[in-house]
């Protein structure tokens, strides 16, 4: 199968990856931070190791900033609730995912004031728009760095910017850029950084985290044994106990510490100039198709490796499945569980039906994909 979902999961990983999980899996699948025997000493050593590498890729200072979590919908709730409280306000913006929608949409019952700055036709935030929405009250700014639907690339440097001038918290996912975009906590200065292991980052599933900055406590979303402090009925106030109860995926996070070690090796540039090259083709073929709509800026200066279309009034998923059915491709249509970001663009009825690349597709493949979508464009 040509798998264009990456958007959702990174599809394949690096063989090393595959390797790390079954070695941990085989050789030292005992409890990390549990017990003194060599087994779970290797355990955790393997996890400090992705936590020390995960905190340099993202120059974020000490290792202990760096909290694992199971998924980046995880990471953004302990950002997002763990910092709110009753009588504060948070600006977020119409792109994105439901992941930061849905909790502070919850927080709204709990008395947390919000506003979503709206994008542009082609998702882009004009970071004027957030600086305007500040109140007296606003704790928190939270914006996806690359937008899930349209690929569009948010200005989170000026963002960052106006959210230090001003005294407020950054939280930044980076679900769609981790891994392929540069993000260095301290030069954007994001005081939060939401992000998934099994996409760009190359782990596997049940893998995510959060950046911590020097000096934030947050309430934890969840209490439980940690494997310090036992003779305490407290939770322990140090980062990463602090956050992080309960067994860890510990062969999930050794895998994802081989995905970043494979990014470091091919370097990110790279791949982000390989992936460009397939989009910048692709949207190039795909507008010359009649029929064919295709959203987002069209530019690989402000757009990443997602792309939504959409051919004539046809359901998405009507194309999503003839696709599978015939040409055996995986695309993900629909509503890509961001209905704000297709109210903005649009296409909150019909859905699009979306490709996601990665450094592991091949031009044959993108020559494939638009080959199938001019033929279903032609015969429908
Ligand atoms: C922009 C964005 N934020 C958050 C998430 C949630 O990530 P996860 O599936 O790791 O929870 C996604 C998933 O696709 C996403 O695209």
């Amino acid at each position: 199968m040509i798998y264009f979902d990456n958007a959702a999961t990174s599809f394949p990983k690096p063989e090393s990856v595959y390797n790390e999980i079954f070695k941990a899996m085989r050789e030292y699948g005992a409890n990390p931070g549990r017990s003194g025997h060599r087994l779970a000493l290797e355990a955790s050593r393997g996890i400090f190791e992705t936590r020390n590498r995960l905190s340099k890729f993202f120059n974020a200072g000490n290792p202990m900033n760096i909290v694992f979590t199971f998924n980046c919908t995880e990471s953004l709730n302990l950002g997002i609730k763990g910092i709110l409280r009753p009588g504060d306000h948070v600006i977020t913006t119409s792109m994105e995912h439901n992941s930061v929608l849905r909790p502070i949409k919850y927080l709204e019952k709990m008395g947390v004031e919000n506003t979503i700055v709206k994008a542009d036709k082609m998702g882009g935030i004009n970071s004027k728009d957030i600086e305007n929405a500040i109140k007296p009250n606003t704790k928190l700014i939270v914006t996806t760095h690359v937008s899930n639907l349209t690929g569009t690339i948010m200005p989170v440097g000026e963002i960052g910017e106006i959210a230090k001038r001003y005294g407020i918290y950054y939280l930044l996912d980076g679900a769609q850029s981790a891994g392929v975009y540069d993000i260095d906590v301290e030069r954007m200065n994001i005081d939060l950084l939401a992000f998934p292991g099994h996409k760009g980052l190359l782990g596997p599933q049940g893998t995510g985290g959060l950046y911590i900055r020097d000096g934030i406590e947050l309430d934890g979303i969840l209490q439980g044994g940690t494997g310090s402090a036992s003779y305490s009925l407290e939770q322990p106030e140090i980062k990463p106990d602090k956050y992080e109860s309960g067994t860890l995926n510990a062969p999930g996070i050794v895998g994802l510490g081989e995905g970043i070690r494979y990014i470091e090796e091919r370097k990110i540039e790279d791949i982000r100039t390989y992936e460009e090259e397939l989009t910048s083709h692709f949207i190039e073929e795909i507008l010359k198709i009649e029929g064919v709509r295709v959203y987002g800026p069209l530019d690989v200066n402000s757009q990443g490796a997602v792309v939504s279309i959409n051919i004539g009034n046809i359901d998405s998923s009507e194309v999503a499945y003839i696709l599978n059915q015939e040409y055996d491709i995986a695309v993900r249509p629909g509503l890509h569980c961001a209905p704000l970001a297709h109210e903005t663009i649009g296409t909150f009825e019909q859905g699009t039906v979306r490709f996601s690349f990665s450094f592991f597709n091949t031009h044959r493949e993108i020559e494939y994909g638009i080959k199938a979508l001019g033929n279903i464009a032609r015969e429908i």
